[in-house]
């Protein structure tokens, strides 16, 4: 497949960096579309941990890597994550390339997200921080600051003169908060903007190029389907589109080039941050996950919740992305357990339906309702071919894709490399 786009179809952490690692290893590019730093994929490389929050999972094997238009760039958050990663050996600069249109998060949105979150109270989204909701508000305002300005010093001096007055009368005369000094501003934000100037280029007419000569692109999306921001849990998700119609958009693609669609999920749910949550189990049971499945946020260090598969969510995931080809990550923390819930619709007033509702209101009268399946009560960590799952995993997994109407590919049974089971190449 020329082009295949990977996409969370749950509340994030699916596991999206572990697979697009796997397919980051048959790639010639590999390309970030939406989102910004509030995106952490995590890859075990060795006994080493690798956290990815801007760049593309695709750069731990050596891959060309675009930060394409629709992604908001902190630079500062990104040369930081690129020093570490060089640090630590992996090959950087001769890899990456940063879409000119892509809008810049700096620090005004940072400061703009704590006060914005303060004064919600007890009604807080939970964000990352990250300053991301701000970058793409200012984006849509058209008064936002681009990756292009990053390479003419004197004129993005001017951008953030005005942007910063503007947004220091937000912080004081609405949010009560402390004022941003604008010479600060520059000093921490200037050196890192030269620093990535020479990575900018027309990241579209690199990537089309890249697609007209047969080259296998990647695109790898952040955060997950019910965090999208037209079709996911509104307000309580980001700002930006996640679902793979965004991947044509954020890179500047023609929605007939994008050949193939993997839609991620866990074997079982988390989201990190408020709202609801239909499927959430109480914290002792909670606490069963949670080790063995890592659960606590990779950005933001946060405990996740955690509940059993809502396929009512991942129903209205495959129906939005088109996803034809299923990756179950995290199978492994399931093997602890007798039996395995898995919800299959809501009651719901007085119905049973099947379908996910937009109105919040709504979702909070709805009561999960679970199908029992056999658990396997067996280690699958050490398990590496299809044939060796234990049966009631396999039957599991059928489920899972069959209620999505896709097709399985990949099971994970760990956050290793290795732990890898494939289905269907
Ligand atoms: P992403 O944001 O979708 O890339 O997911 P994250 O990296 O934020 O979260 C997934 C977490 O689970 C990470 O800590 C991974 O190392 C870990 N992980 C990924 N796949 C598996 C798996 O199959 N089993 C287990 N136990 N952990 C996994
Ligand atoms: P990856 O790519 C999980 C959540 C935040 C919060 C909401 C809004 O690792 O799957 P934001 O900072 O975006 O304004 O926060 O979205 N969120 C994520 N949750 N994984 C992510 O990314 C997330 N990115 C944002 O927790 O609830
Ligand atoms: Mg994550």
């Amino acid at each position: 497949m020329p082009s295949t786009v990977v996409v969370g179809a749950q509340w994030g952490d699916e596991g999206k960096g572990r697979v697009v690692d796997i397919y980051a290893k048959r790639a010639d590019m590999v390309v970030r579309f939406q989102g910004g730093n509030n995106a952490g994929h995590t890859v075990l490389v060795g006994e080493e941990h690798f956290a990815l929050h801007l760049i593309p999972t695709g750069i731990l094997r050596g891959t060309s890597c675009v930060i394409a238009n629709g992604v908001v760039v902190d630079p500062q958050g990104l040369v930081e994550e690129m020093r570490d990663l060089e640090a630590r050996g992996v090959a950087v600069r001769d890899n990456l390339l940063i879409g000119e249109n892509a809008h810049l998060v700096l620090p005004y949105h940072r400061a703009l997200d704590a006060a914005e979150e303060k004064a919600r109270g007890a009604a807080a989204i939970g964000t990352t921080l990250r300053g991301i909701g701000q970058a793409y508000t200012d984006k849509y305002a058209r008064s936002g600051i681009r990756a292009l300005d990053m390479t003419q010093p004197e004129a993005l001096r001017e951008k953030l003169a005005a942007n910063v007055a503007q947004k220091n009368a937000l912080l004081v005369k609405i949010y009560d908060a402390e004022p941003l000094d604008f010479d600060q501003v520059c000093a921490e934000v200037a050196p890192a903007c030269e620093e990535l100037a020479p990575l900018v280029t027309d990241t579209a007419a690199l990537i089309n190029r890249a697609l007209d000569e047969g080259k296998r692109v990647l695109f790898e999306g952040a955060q997950g389907t019910l965090l999208d921001v037209d079709f996911g849990t509104y307000p309580f998700c980001t700002s930006s589109n996640i679902i793979a119609a965004a991947a044509g958009v954020g890179a500047g693609v023609s929605p007939k080039r994008l050949d193939a669609i993997v839609g991620v999920v866990k074997a079982y749910t988390t989201r990190v941050g408020g709202g609801p949550f239909p499927t959430e189990c109480p914290p002792d049971l909670a606490e069963k996950f949670r080790h063995q499945g890592r659960e606590f946020g990779s950005t933001t260090g946060r405990p996740r919740r955690i509940g059993w598969f809502d396929a009512v969510v991942t129903r209205k995931a495959a129906m939005l992305n088109g996803i034809e080809k299923l990756a179950v990550t995290h199978l492994d923390v399931l093997d602890q357990f007798d039996t395995i819930p898995i919800c299959v619709a809501y009651h719901s007033d007085g119905e049973v339906r099947d379908t996910f509702p937009n109105s919040l209101a709504h979702l909070e009268r709805c009561t999960p309702i679970y199908e029992e399946m056999p658990g396997w009560r067996r280690d699958t960590t050490g398990v590496r071919s299809a044939a060796d799952l234990p049966r009631a995993a396999r039957a599991y997994l059928d489920r899972l894709a069959q209620m999505m109407g896709a097709q399985l590919c990949m099971a994970l049974v760990g956050p290793r490399r290795d732990q890898t089971i494939v289905i269907e190449a």
